[in-house]
């Protein structure tokens, strides 16, 4: 589902890289963790497999295609089966658009359906993600944070994306609330069987849902294997020093 080979790539022109050699892989239906410090180069990674940012270097394939040599018809088919969900749900909703106009803009942008089409696929997006259908003229100062990041993921997955890239979406969220979203993402995993790369800072989080998890330092991959591996054995001491951080394990 995505390959990513080799990826270096940073900001501006002196070329210095924030992330370096990065190799890692996202099976169709797999959760694949992406842990590290506070910018060691997390959120760096995601933009370049989204397409928003060129790597210096290495390739980025979703579903065997190159993303970065993709324009015009390609790059807008490509941006529906990549789609995301950010760490603050209130940056990502309009605070003047209502849960269904939220929800509907996806569909609208790539011209999916007609306005029908559209009311019902609200209704069966909201279910999915366990909203009441009350909610859906609301606008997102008056939804909860839990609600307001399921509204985000409804929205996120609006189009079937074959991919879903999270950056530390549960971050913002008490730890009850963090709990309800991430076995909600692994529900609509399994029922969807969409990739998903889950970024966090803390193991803790990840090792939640992830069924592999790769462990990222100053912008390279330390260390990466099956959740239970990496958890209960990890080779790396930077990994043994974030599980000796997060004592829930
Ligand atoms: N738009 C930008 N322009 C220049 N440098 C940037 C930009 N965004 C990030 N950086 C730098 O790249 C490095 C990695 O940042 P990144 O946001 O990828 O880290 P992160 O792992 O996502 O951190 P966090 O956990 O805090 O979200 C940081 O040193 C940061 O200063
Ligand atoms: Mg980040």
């Amino acid at each position: 589902m995505l390959e990513i080979e080799n990826v270096s790539a940073g900001y501006g022109r002196d070329d210095t890289s924030v992330i370096e050699g990065v190799t890692m892989r996202v099976a169709a239906g797999e959760i694949v963790g992406l842990v590290g410090e506070s910018g060691c180069g997390k959120s760096t990674l995601a933009r370049v497999v989204t397409g928003l940012l060129r790597p210096s270097a290495g390739t980025v394939r979703v579903a065997g295609v190159d993303v970065h040599t993709l324009r015009g018809r390609a790059l807008r088919a490509h941006r529906r089966q990549v789609q995301m969900v950010f760490q603050d749900p209130y940056l990502t909703l309009s605070p003047r658009q209502t849960v269904r106009q939220s929800i509907a803009e996806p569909l609208s942008i790539h011209r999916v359906g007609d306005a029908r089409f559209r009311a019902a696929r609200v209704s069966e997006l909201l279910d999915l993600v366990g909203l009441d259908p009350q909610v859906r003229d609301r606008r997102p100062g008056r939804l909860s944070g839990g609600q307001q990041q399921r509204v985000a993921i409804a929205r996120a997955l609006a189009l079937e994306p074959r991919l879903l890239v999270c950056d530390e979406p549960v971050t913002a969220l008490d730890v009850s609330v963090q709990a309800k979203v991430l076995n909600l993402l692994c529900d609509l995993r399994d029922r969807l069987e969409f990739g998903c790369l889950f970024i966090a800072h803390d193991l803790a989080v990840v090792s939640q849902l992830a069924d592999r998890i790769a462990v990222m330092r100053r912008g390279r991959i330390v260390e990466q294997g099956p959740t239970a591996e990496v958890t209960t054995g990890p080779r790396h001491p930077y990994t043994r020093l974030l599980l000796s951080a997060t004592p829930t394990i």
